[in-house]
């Protein structure tokens, strides 16, 4: 493995930076018209009419789309799709409102401007219905999900009562963390354009193959005749990883003008109708003895949902695997608010469990007077205690080790408030984490061409985490070609199918079957040299034959070589190629897969004011083998960066009255800045893991946001003895907690 692993630089960087790679609203198509998406400002009622007289008559206006004129869709726009990856959409087919920033029209003029100008002509009156908005109120009727991923909704193990008795020492605490909505830098964005029966969709999303079959049945249509293209994407987190109304209206908006449509969201459309992570409350009771031993640990999450669909953010998986608890209860409620429908974002579950989970841990590490590694360490869980199967691999007392030691954990003095530099608090904090290692099925091609070069193909996609420059890696490495000489192709759905960009799983399902096409074509390559008698490796038996640096060689007399183009030239000109799927196998059944990680956070906060600052954060991760030390360590960094947004900053501040998001634009819904980031020191064990897939690498999307709210919020306790179990951690959290 020569390129495997190299810290290389992103084979698009140039293509980014020079701005010549286009992203969804920036392809080109002649007479091209602009759509723009009119929203709801009620969040519960109906529309009772829209007057667009004004907009109709204003110049260069084409189309606009409500409830009236919309094409009518199958099963009112309501088909049997499969949640959570496909949802329920706003597709104007009624004229109800559910919540605020709801679609309620479309607006299609032949430029932008003229599209937003007769927007904001329109009359829209409703009727109102007070809406379920009061999440304190109405969480004593949270019903439990009919399904879950991460398993059950409610699980139990031992006898959690007894358990939580047989502990000398108990915590019992409630820990809530903030709806959040997602803000890649490139919001979502499409472009429909029908030829006949057939529809081409520039979409900007996680899941090509997901986005053809989703587009296909809200319209009632043929797969085969949506073609999804998506080569760029300019982040993703969760929100892409659905089809949202916006795609299916411009779908539905361009036959009516007769013209290729284009319909970008603006930021503040970001915040309701394409997900969000939901509010969440949690309640941990922990009881352990003396010497830190768990004995009964309880999980009870509630979070909401919308009050049309069921979406569960899964707070208390992290709890059922991550600690050897004999007596363990978890569960999950979902509670029905006039918002839109939650959705996945960065280590969905993961990231509020953890928060609680770890925060809680390390209340009970103060109780017991203990170090927080120690009391890990304690209840380190040898094999998988949910499944009851052992570990695919599992390096986590190694990154407890290495990250104490790079963070320098025993200069730690225990006591709170115990470390200062003059009037600053100095605060160290620890936490785990962890994410499952997902995998699915993966098809992918290998084609070498007459000049020499190769080109391999898999319908994934590239949120700009680096799949385009790790995959033409694990291809040249298979292939024996250089890197430069392979190029790689992904985000169309023409292409062989491959899973959603979703739960950290596309290096792990994809890099295996480009592998494997890959070595396939390398083996036709060789096998049709050998069996030409033009060829210098004419009659050299196959296996003593391979490929390097684009040439056919002899192991054995490296004289005798043939380059691949050459090769092919005497074979008729044809391209040598191969298609391969790769899938798991009864491995699952064997092992339980999962990364972890150890995050170390120092903080410093103001004595007088309670402002914090995270100069430092120290993170080791094992996550199997790392295919590429540039682009996976900066993934991993951007995990730890939107750790400490959801520590400190983030929150989506929803109107009680109205149920708006008041902060719904990047001034004031805050996420980190270049000053709000300190250093960050991110290790990689690097241990491959023997089970899970060829490569021996698991995903890296998710787990660096995981632990490290915890890690922080511990440091704050740490530094000031306030515990704020409310994020993010504000001053005045800060400064209520040091009053009292
Ligand atoms: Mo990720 S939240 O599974 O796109």
């Amino acid at each position: 493995m020569n390129t495997i692993g190299q810290p290389l630089d992103r084979t698009d960087g140039v293509l980014k930076v020079t701005g010549r790679a286009q992203y969804a609203a920036e392809f080109p198509a002649a007479h091209l018209a602009h759509a723009v998406l009119v929203t709801s400002t009620i969040a519960c009622g109906r529309v009772a009419s829209i007057d667009t007289s004004r907009a109709d008559s204003m110049p260069g206006v084409l189309y606009v789309m409500t409830s009236r004129n919309a094409p009518r869709l199958p099963q009112g726009g309501r088909p049997d799709v499969s949640p959570p990856a496909q949802r329920q959409l706003s597709l104007l087919q009624d004229d109800e409102v559910r919540y605020d920033n709801e679609p309620i029209a479309v607006v299609v003029a032949d430029t932008l401007e003229r599209a937003v100008d007769a927007a904001g002509k329109l009359r829209v009156a409703y009727e109102r219905a007070s809406p379920h908005l009061d999440f304190s109120k109405a969480k004593a009727h949270g019903h439990a999900p009919a399904s879950m991923i991460g398993g059950k909704a409610d699980t139990e193990r031992g006898d959690i009562e007894q358990g939580l008795r047989a502990g000398a020492v108990r915590i019992d605490a409630v820990y809530t963390t903030p709806m959040e909505h997602h803000n890649p830098m490139e919001p979502h964005a499409v472009m429909a354009s029908w030829d006949g029966p057939r529809l081409t969709l520039y979409d900007t999303t996680q899941g090509v193959a997901n986005a053809q079959r989703a587009v296909a049945t809200f319209l009632g249509i043929a797969p085969e005749d949506v073609h999804i293209i998506s080569p760029f994407v300019g982040g993703g987190f969760g929100c892409k990883g659905s089809v949202w109304s916006h795609v299916v209206l411009c779908a539905m908006a361009s036959p009516q003008v007769g013209r290729p449509v284009r319909l970008a969201l603006t930021r503040p459309q970001m915040f309701g109708p394409v997900g969000g992570r939901p509010h969440t409350e949690q309640h941990l009771v922990l009881a352990a003895r003396d010497d830190g031993t768990l004995t009964g640990l309880r999980h009870a999450t509630s979070s909401n949902t919308s009050t049309f669909e069921d979406w569960t953010e899964t707070s208390g998986v992290v709890t059922r695997m991550l600690y050897e608890v004999p007596n363990l209860a978890t569960s999950h409620r979902l509670v029905p608010l006039n918002v839109g429908t939650p959705t996945f974002m960065r280590a969905p579950g993961e990231t509020t469990g953890s928060f609680a989970l770890e925060s809680a841990l390390d209340e009970l590490a103060v109780a017991l007077k203990m170090d927080p590694i120690a009391l890990r360490l304690k209840n380190y869980a040898e094999i998988d205690p949910q499944e009851g199967k052992p570990w695919s691999s599992k390096q986590l007392r190694e990154c407890y080790r290495l990250g104490a030691e790079r963070f320098g954990w025993s200069q730690r003095q225990p006591a709170p408030r115990s470390m200062r530099d003059g009037a600053t608090l100095i605060g160290m904090g620890m936490a785990t984490a962890t994410y499952p290692g997902h995998r699915s099925e993966a098809a992918a091609f290998a084609r070498i061409m007459p000049d020499g070069t190769a080109v391999v193909a898999s319908g994934t996609q590239d949120l700009g985490t680096g799949t385009y420059t790790v995959m033409t890696q694990v291809a040249a490495d298979a292939l024996g070609f250089p890197l430069e000489r392979v190029s790689f192709a992904l985000g169309d759905s023409s292409l062989p199918h491959a899973p959603v960009s979703g739960g950290s799983q596309s290096v792990a399902s994809v890099a295996p079957a480009v592998r494997e096409a890959a070595t396939q074509a390398r083996q036709r390559l060789i096998e049709t040299a050998c069996a030409d008698p033009a060829s210098p490796l004419h009659a050299v038996p196959v296996n003593e034959v391979t490929v390097v640096e684009g040439w056919v060689v002899s192991r054995a007399d490296a004289s005798r070589r043939d380059p691949a183009a050459a090769v092919i030239a005497r074979h008729g000109g044809r391209p040598i190629e191969a298609h391969a799927t790769a899938k798991r196998g009864d491995e699952t059944r064997r092992y339980s897969f999962h990364s972890f990680g150890a995050v170390f956070a120092q903080v410093h906060v103001d004595g007088a004011l309670g402002t914090i600052r995270v100069p430092r954060i120290v993170a080791v991760y094992d996550v199997g083998r790392l295919l590429n030390e540039k682009t996976g360590k900066s993934q991993l960094m951007g995990g730890i960066v939107w750790g400490l947004g959801a520590a400190l900053e983030e929150a989506s501040e929803l109107d009680a009255r109205y149920g708006r998001f008041v902060n719904a634009n990047l001034a004031e819904y805050h996420v980190p800045v270049n000053a709000d980031i300190g250093t960050i020191d991110v290790s990689v064990l690097n241990v491959p893991d023997p089970h899970f897939n060829s490569l021996g690498a698991r995903g890296i999307g998710e787990i660096g946001i995981t632990g490290v709210p915890a890690a922080i919020a511990n440091a704050v306790y740490h530094a000031t003895g306030v515990r704020v179990r409310d994020l993010p951690i504000t001053l005045d959290k800060v400064l209520q907690g040091a009053s009292v």
